[in-house]
């Protein structure tokens, strides 16, 4: 199997990792003294009683506690915040044109935009939805969310994210999730990137129940790749942001808080490549809900209903017969947000281009355009249709997706967008009553 060395293969498991071999304690946690004079830390990421299906926490053998540090102060962001009250949120299908990419330096933080959300970190449900641009790593400064993990998908750009528990790189088409907490530093691999944020409130991202599909299929669980223990013993003035409800803080530290040197545990930063989802799909007529392109489900209270799904729409076969093959027209309770990584969304055939996105919200109608439509009502369905090198995904949520004030004043949004389902005709035919 494929696995680069620094990292460890499957998803959430009981890992154990040491940069310094022989860190690690043998058959307990926290013992009087740490090897090579390491701190003990537990990281949480669930409540202690949480059932152990759901438990997740790691034990961090670290140079200095999370703790060293100075007081935060309030730091000002004009643009990354979760204040989803501040516009009425409207019914109106929503698309925008991708975030340009920053003239002036802007690393990965100052780069995040606040497009959507719901919910929220004070009552632990909900998501924020967010881009990001940007043209240089962040330097000297480190960050975590106490408020989500983040689910990171790149559009544009490699990343290399820089953790507490080691080190992650992913590429457009891959996604990484950062649990809420770990403290990361962002670096720009290819001096510009760009892509998109889930900021997750709710219950952890796991993997979908797969029902009948059976054991196997969708995002196999040994495709997940978490980092091996890797550390960074540096002094220095440096800084540490936080989020914390919904604002940012900033707090000096002298010393790189990716200090771990071993750790053990199921809490930890992971990365997929979507382009390893096996996709199931309809061999006979119609095709399933798009829930059966779920890579990742965060579970709500209400059985069946995700607080968000994150599903995509990769490349595969379309052979069903005597189907309309694109999606359908529908209206949802659920509400999507969509993104495009790469290629062609095969529901639209123009203006919903890579990087950009669109919102629609519960109960608002939408589906093919109109060009869409004509093609696949009048298309040979002896044939089988590929649908290749492209990628789309959906943050779908329980609860209403409210735009920002500022997603709402964007010149990236597109006033027009309503009429991609104006040309669709009128083609009833009256019944053939005489
Ligand atoms: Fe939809």
């Amino acid at each position: 199997m494929n696995v680069p060395s620094h990292y460890q293969s499957g998803f959430t498991n009981e890992f154990a990792t040491e940069a310094i071999e022989g860190t690690l304690p043998v058959g307990q946690n926290s013992p009087q003294r740490v090897a090579h004079g390491l701190y003990a830390e537990q990281l949480s990421g669930t409540a202690f009683t949480a059932p152990r299906h759901a438990n997740r926490r790691s034990w961090l053998y670290r140079i200095r506690p999370a703790a060293v540090h100075e007081p935060f102060l309030p730091l000002t962001h004009a643009t990354f915040h979760n204040r989803f009250d501040e516009a009425p949120a409207t019914p109106n299908q929503l698309r925008w044109d991708p975030l340009p990419l920053p003239d002036a330096p802007t690393d990965f933080i100052d780069g995040l935009t606040t497009l959507a959300g719901n919910g929220g970190p004070a009552e632990q449900a909900g998501v924020g939805i967010h881009l990001y641009a940007a043209n240089r790593s962040m330097q000297g400064r480190f960050f975590y969310d106490a408020d989500g993990e983040l689910l990171i998908v790149p559009q544009q750009g490699r990343l290399r994210l820089a953790t507490e528990l080691g080190v992650i790189e992913i590429e457009p088409q891959e996604i990484a999730v950062i649990p809420r907490g770990v403290r990361f530093r962002v670096d720009v691999i290819d001096g510009e990137a760009r892509g998109y944020v889930c900021e997750n409130f709710g219950a952890l991202l796991r993997l979908p129940e797969l029902g009948p599909i059976g054991s196997n299929c969708l995002a196999n669980t040994r495709d997940f790749l978490t980092p091996c223990a890797a550390y960074e013993d540096v002094d220095g003035a440096f800084e540490l942001v936080a989020k914390f409800q919904g604002a940012l803080w900033s707090a000096k530290i002298d010393h790189s808080p990716l200090d771990v040197v071993a750790w053990h545990g199921n809490y930890a930063p992971y990365k997929y490549d979507l382009r390893r989802f096996n996709a199931i799909g309809s061999i006979s007529y119609d095709h399933p809900d798009p829930s059966i392109f779920t890579v990742l489900t965060s579970p709500s209270d209400t059985a069946g209903t995700a607080n968000v799904d994150f599903a995509i729409f990769p490349p595969r076969w379309l052979v069903a017969q005597h189907t309309f093959r694109p999606p359908w027209f529908h209206r949802n309770v659920a509400s999507e947000f969509m993104g495009l990584i790469a290629g062609v969304y095969d529901a639209k055939a123009e203006g919903f281009v890579p990087g950009g996105a669109s919102l629609h919200n519960c109960m608002s109608g939408h589906g093919p355009d109109a060009a869409t439509f004509e093609k696949a009502s009048n298309a040979d369905l002896s044939k089988a249709d590929v649908i290749g090198g492209t990628m789309a995904f959906m943050f779908e949520t329980r609860k209403v997706i409210r735009p920002t004030a500022q997603a709402l004043a964007s010149p990236q949004l597109q006033g027009d967008y309503y009429t991609c389902w104006q040309g669709i005709a009128k083609h009833f035919d009256g019944g053939n009553k005489p």
